[in-house]
């Protein structure tokens, strides 16, 4: 059952279009993350559905029911900010509870939704001070308390990390994920952080410009990228990128003279057509079953304690980031060859287009 569907929705502010014939389903208690570069609409689109933004074409559905016209408070939405906009003089009892006071709810009715909301979040203890007494986490979490007392059919949120230092988001984050898990509710979720999308997400939909890149499973959108957007944009540190020409069917030659074979690729390459090559930054630190070679010197190393990073640049200038894993002996200046499996590759036409 679709819980949200967006059926040609399209979105101009004056004369400049925003969102462009955009066409999503969500299912009911679907974990759906958004991520997409600055400006792609992201914001927009989740305050379209919330309706704090009019709909300019298209069909938006929620549960079924056409809603382009009908009153935020009426769609059984809540939307969570990346500024928490707490009421400073009321406690966090009183902020969670003030959309259910404004509905005109009753008294006890709003003290059982706001304490079970509490309980839930781990704010019981919090619940008589004001949002200036708490710490960024607990604000985001009274946030989040307030959009749960209204038992939403759909969660919206927007960025609600971005606020939070490192550790405290990776704490935040676990909390949304069993949220989600407790409550079961649809939830929408717009994120910058690679991690937040990969690891919260039943679904991620990129977009750019106004339009659906692709939309998938997190390692569907790793692992089989429709277009050298999406491989580019999901994955941190980036897949690499390297220019070359087929030299056969099967076979590209690149920048640098490199030779490299592919594997799977049902439709023969022509000889001379130009490819974008890519390979993730992990899958170059050399597999048992590695058989190809690309010659790089390193020019950066960096040792993140886990894991050790080298960026490097080909003979050709171009440059490669390297996945090094426990390899920690690695220095500015050493000449590597990177052992790969033609498995890993992906192959991208001229225009962006995935090669299969
Ligand atoms: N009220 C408005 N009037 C005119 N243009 C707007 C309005 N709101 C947003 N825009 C424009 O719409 C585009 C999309 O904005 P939106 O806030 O949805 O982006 P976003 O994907 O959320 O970006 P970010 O990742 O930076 O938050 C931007 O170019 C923005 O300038
Ligand atoms: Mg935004």
């Amino acid at each position: 059952m679709a819980e949200v569907e967006l059926k040609h929705i399209c979105k101009s502010f004056g004369q400049v279009d925003i969102i462009k014939d955009l066409d999503l389903t969500i299912d009911h208690g679907e974990f759906c993350v958004l991520v997409g570069p600055s400006g792609c609409g992201k914001s927009t689109l989740l305050r379209m559905i919330a309706g704090l933004e009019s709909v300019s074409r298209g069909e938006l559905f929620i549960d079924r029911d056409l809603v382009n016209e009908v009153d935020p408070v009426q769609r059984g939405i809540a939307m969570v900010f990346q500024s928490y906009a707490l009421y400073p003089h009321m406690t966090v009892a009183e902020n969670m509870g003030f959309s259910l006071k404004m509905a005109g709810e009753k008294k006890g009715d709003i003290h059982n939704r706001v304490t079970a909301a509490a309980a839930i979040l781990q704010l019981t203890h919090l619940l008589e001070r004001r949002p200036s007494q708490l710490s960024g986490g607990q604000r985001q979490r009274v946030a989040i308390g307030r959009a749960i007392v209204r038992n939403p059919k759909v969660f919206l949120f927007d960025e609600p990390l971005s606020n939070l230092d490192a550790e405290l988001r990776v704490s935040m984050r676990v909390e949304i994920a069993k949220l989600h898990m407790e409550l079961g509710n649809t939830m929408i979720y717009v994120t910058h952080d690679q991690t937040e999308a990969m690891t919260l997400a039943d679904k991620i939909v990129v977009l750019r410009a106004g339009r659906i890149e692709q939309v998938g499973a997190p390692l569907q959108l790793y692992d089989d990228p429709d277009n050298l957007f999406v491989a580019g944009f999901i994955g941190s540190p980036k897949m690499n990128f390297l220019d070359a020409e087929a030299s056969g069917p099967r076979s590209v030659r690149c920048a640098d003279g490199t030779k490299l074979s592919m594997a799977g690729l049902s439709a023969p390459l022509s000889v001379g057509q130009k490819v974008t090559i890519g390979i993730r930054p992990e899958h170059l630190k050399g597999r048992t079953d590695a058989d190809l070679m690309l010659p790089v010197t390193v020019d950066v190393v960096e040792h993140l304690g886990t894991t050790t990073y080298a960026y490097a640049h080909t003979t050709a200038g171009q440059t490669i980031t390297v996945e090094l894993g426990d390899e920690r002996t690695v220095r500015t200046g050493d000449r590597l060859e990177l052992r790969f499996a033609a498995a890993d590759l992906r192959v991208f036409g001229q225009k962006g287009e995935r090669l299969r």
